[in-house]
């Protein structure tokens, strides 16, 4: 009996993601039963292409498929300026022809989950767009999800406006779909991965291991490293990573129960994660868990064992 958790990564690589999903292929716990891409870091094209050089570098056979290119009702938004022209700056990977399924993400994703002998956990490190269309186009696969646990948001405060974290704001009316559709939904937000840093004495440990999956995890971090001391961090928030931490070690995060909203209107608040903290009792029930806290030191652990493990 395999027991690992079956998970379906829908990712828009990115550093941060690309470190998460080598968190994923590495674990013992979890079993990658395909990875989706969406647009966001950077156009789809791109962070197809970045996932192709991952797995492929890896050596990896898991099967890949692309999302949409763009959100499902607004003008795609990219963060060039976070992850570089390509959307993963930084290393030099070698030429791959690793193949991309013709199936779109969320054909992909409804073929999977519901082939899947146990209940599906669909991972999303990126916009949820891709899950946003598989909800609509396909409910029946609700019945074989086990949860959605995805990055994004902040209970208190953003990261691309004040009141926005990216991956919300790029498609929010796909986040809004994710927030109805009734299922466990686990958010993991601002509120830990910013505290999740890499360090320069994290990152020079890697780099000496000397291994070529710990070089290339230092030298992606050196990149989204620089971009982060600039606007003020004391190292690289590891925010996709978390994700994957969660499902490996839930220990790690301390995950507080609420009702969560997202703001699609708003003049400044578009993308905003609204948690309802009333104190009364008329609110409704929570439709999430969200992680609040973070056991720092554990979670770098976690990840320098899992990049040192190949
Ligand atoms: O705000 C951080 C999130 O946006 C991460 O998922 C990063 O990869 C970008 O997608
Ligand atoms: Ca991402």
């Amino acid at each position: 009996m395999d027991d690992r958790i079956p998970i379906i990564m829908d990712c828009d690589p990115g550093h941060d993601d690309a470190i998460a999903l080598l968190m994923a292929l590495a674990s013992e716990k979890i079993n990658v039963l395909g990875v989706t891409t969406t647009a966001g870091n950077q156009t789809l094209a791109k962070t197809t292409a970045n996932a192709r050089k991952i797995l492929s570098f890896v050596g990896s056979h898991v099967p890949l498929a692309k999302g949409n290119e763009k959100p499902m009702a607004r003008e795609l938004e990219i963060a060039p300026a976070v992850h570089g022209a390509s959307g993963m700056d930084g290393p030099v990977f070698p030429p791959n022809d690793y193949p991309v399924s013709s199936e779109p993400a969320w054909d992909f994703s409804r073929r999977l989950i519901l082939a899947s002998p146990v209940p599906v956990t669909l991972v999303a490190t990126g916009p949820q767009t891709n899950l946003g269309i598989l909800l609509s186009k396909y409910p029946e696969v609700k019945k074989n999800i086990r949860e959605i646990a995805f990055l994004g948001g902040g209970i208190d405060h953003g990261n691309w406006t004040a009141a926005a974290e990216f991956n919300i704001l790029v498609d929010p009316e796909a986040v809004k779909i994710v927030l109805e559709s009734g299922l466990p939904i686990r958010m993991v937000g601002l509120d830990v991965t910013e505290k999740a840093l890499m360090k320069h004495a994290d990152i020079e440990e890697l780099r000496n291991d000397g291994r070529p999956v710990p070089v290339l995890v230092a030298q992606l971090l050196d990149f989204f490293l620089k971009f982060h001391e600039e606007i003020g961090f004391a190292g690289a928030p590891m925010h996709d990573p978390c994700v994957i931490a969660y499902l490996i070690d839930p220990i790690i995060f301390k995950m507080v129960p609420y009702y969560l909203q997202v703001e699609t209107r708003g003049t400044i608040t578009t993308g905003m994660i609204l948690a309802d903290k009333r104190l009364n009792n008329k609110k409704p029930s929570p439709n999430a868990e969200v992680a609040m806290e973070i056991d720092r030191d554990r979670f770098i652990a976690l990840l320098k064992k899992l990049v040192k493990s190949y």
